[in-house]
């Protein structure tokens, strides 16, 4: 196919930052993209609603792009509360992220036991309102097994709240596909990265500080199976960048996290063609999560890409320093060519 349109494509995770990372990389997903769910890891982390609402503030001030919605949520804390729970449901939040403490960028705010007795509480009351759990799902053993040791957090939240929607964010472990065979409300979102590479493009020659992430890329198996659920559009998986921009300086430092907001489209069009599944794209971009977290749109956004090189840019600059793209200097088989 030489080209094809897409309706409504959805980034079911992403982080934007603040202040001027957040106004560089912005316009990168505002543009291409419907909605993007919004992750709440600042260096100030949004265990408030307040502190969410005034954060989707400064996105929609900033963004240009009236024809976008950024899903906000909120950051499972101590602090949490039914009272907070309620309020959130209010203002329209309906998604939770729990990271567990210290597993990633700004967790420490994050959740030491994630079967403590006071969080299931507040789990199951969560259950009834209708919130969907997003989880950061990995324990603090080794990397590569981190995702696959926490199965059984999901496998007990999975049992405890039948009617909670549990998404395992940037799955990367094979092992863990199992979960979404066996648990009717376990649900995946899965990233570019984790679908097309493996930990030796980050260790296997020259050390590559750009494709170091949490959870760590893996093994070839691993990316393959991956790869085979986004490609077969699996009803259970929806498509989630984790776009997560750091400046080089921070990536140099040791940070973690792959900024790919400006290849998503061009970059997964190229990978369904050359797997001659291009078919299966609009399922796995959208769709699915239409589906899953239950979306609609008040206007429908058509992206259109052509079988044109495209030319990934090595960096986008911001005040704070240049960004790493994710493939940059490489060419891609399709680019955009339209958006309405
Ligand atoms: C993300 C970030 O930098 O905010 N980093 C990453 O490596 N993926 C956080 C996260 O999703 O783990
Ligand atoms: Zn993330």
């Amino acid at each position: 196919m030489d080209s094809i349109t897409l309706k409504n494509p959805l980034d079911m995770h992403l982080h934007l930052r603040e202040g001027e990372l957040l106004k560089a990389v912005l316009p990168y997903t505002t543009k291409p993209f419907s909605l993007a769910l919004v992750m709440p890891n600042l260096k100030k982390p949004l265990i408030h609603t307040s502190l969410v609402e005034s954060y989707e503030k400064e996105i929609l001030s900033l963004s240009k792009e009236e024809n976008f919605t950024p899903l906000m949520s909120l950051y499972i804390s101590s602090e949490l509360s039914k009272e907070d729970l309620d309020s959130a449901q209010k203002k329209g939040i309906k998604i939770l992220k729990l990271y567990p403490k210290g597993a990633t960028t700004n967790s420490s705010l994050g959740v030491g036991d994630v079967l403590d007795s006071k969080l299931l509480e507040l789990l199951g009351y969560a259950e009834t309102k209708g919130f969907i759990l997003s989880i950061h799902g990995e324990s603090s053993g080794f990397s590569m097994d981190r995702e696959y040791e926490f199965a059984s957090v999901f496998k007990e939240l999975a049992k405890s709240f039948p009617n909670l929607k549990i998404i395992i964010e940037h799955m990367s472990d094979k092992r863990s596909i199992k979960l979404l065979e066996e648990y009717k409300n376990i649900y995946a979102t899965l990233t570019p990265h984790h679908i097309s590479m493996t930990l030796d493009d980050v260790i296997g020659g020259m050390l590559n500080p750009h494709h170091f992430c949490k959870p760590v890329l893996k093994t070839k198996a691993d990316k393959d199976a991956l790869l085979e659920l986004a490609l077969s559009a699996n009803a259970k998986v929806s498509f989630g960048s984790d776009s997560a921009p750091h400046t080089i300086e921070s990536k140099l430092k040791g940070a973690a996290g792959i900024f790919n907001a400006p290849i998503i489209l061009p970059f997964l069009t190229s990978l369904f063609a050359k797997h001659n599944k291009l078919e299966n794209l609009q399922s796995f971009i959208s769709d699915n999560a239409v589906r899953i977290y239950n979306l609609s749109f008040a206007k429908d956004k058509f992206v259109t890409l052509e079988k044109k090189d495209y030319q990934v840019p090595d960096f986008i600059t911001s005040s704070l320093g240049d960004i790493k793209v994710l493939f940059g200097g490489d060419t891609l088989e399709y680019r955009i060519k339209a958006i309405s």
